[in-house]
Order: C-alpha cells, then structure tokens, then sequence
C-alpha cells in the first residue's frame, strides 16, 4: 500500500465558465486530475447526522466534489488528521490511495460526486482502523 501522507491530499480547483445564463465546471483526466477515471459514483439521499466512508483504500486514488450542498471530510494518516469541508462545486478534494477517510456532516439534498482510480472491488478496502494502523507502520 502507498504511504501517502496527508500533504498529499489536495483540493483541486475546476475551470469555471461564468455566464448570465449560469455556471459550467468540468474534469478532464489527465489534464485536471492526477489519474484515469475508471469509474464514478454518487452518494445522496444521506440522513441527518449520517456517517459515511469510514475506510482506507489500498489502491483507489479518488477526487471527491459537492456537487450540490456540503459535507466534512475527515482525513487521517494514522497519526494525524485534517478536516476539509466541501462547499462549492467548482473545486474537488483529490484523495491519494492508503489514507483513511470518513464524511459527515452533510446539508440536507447535499450530494457528493466520487471520481475513482479504479474499478469497485471489495478487496481494496481496509475497514477496520486498527488493521490501517498495522498497515501504515
Ligand atoms: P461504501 O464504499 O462502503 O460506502 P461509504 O463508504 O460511502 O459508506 O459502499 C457502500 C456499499 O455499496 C457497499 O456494500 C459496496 C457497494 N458499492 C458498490 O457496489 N459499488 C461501488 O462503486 C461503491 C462505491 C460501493
């Protein structure tokens, strides 16, 4: 597993086309993200108070947008931990691969958009925070 630390961790901020009508951002892999999107996925309908993602990945590198609304990121190295919140939709939180992270705090219809680095398998996940631990020494 990668020992990514948390200056790793970025937010990534979209080109913006302003106009009278409204806003358009966009990604392009590659040129705005550091890897190949292979898969993506949205998270929405959460219930107040709700807790989600509390996992590491072994592989999957992910950038993560509010697409609509707001939520709390808490990232953790196995030591130390950052808190990034999620407001607008014109930047992402880009995630390297081997970082625990867990969201919460989501606005009501808050809905988060996840860029993945990889296709869905259960084996790339570490979900229990002592085995992480293990891990990142
Ligand atoms: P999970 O990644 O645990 O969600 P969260 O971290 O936000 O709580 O995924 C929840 C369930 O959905 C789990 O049973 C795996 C399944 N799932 C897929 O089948 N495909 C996917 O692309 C994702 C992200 C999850």
């Amino acid at each position: 597993m990668m020992k990514s630390t948390l200056n790793d961790v970025k937010i990534i901020h979209f080109s913006k086309i302003e106009n009278a009508s409204g806003n358009l951002s966009f990604v392009e892999e590659d040129d705005d993200i550091p890897f190949k999107i292979e898969r993506t996925y949205w998270i929405y309908d959460v219930p107040g108070g709700q807790v989600r993602g509390g996992h590491a990945f072994k592989e999957q590198q992910e950038l993560i947008i509010a697409l609509s609304g707001s939520f709390d990121i808490i990232i953790d190295d196995g030591s130390e931990k950052k808190i990034i919140s999620l407001t607008r939709s014109y930047y992402g939180l880009y995630l390297p691969a081997g970082l625990w992270r867990k969201m919460e705090n989501f606005s009501t219809n808050s809905l988060a958009l996840v860029l993945s680095s990889t296709k869905f398998s259960e084996e790339d996940y570490i979900l229990n925070y002592h085995k992480f631990q293990k891990y990142r020494r």
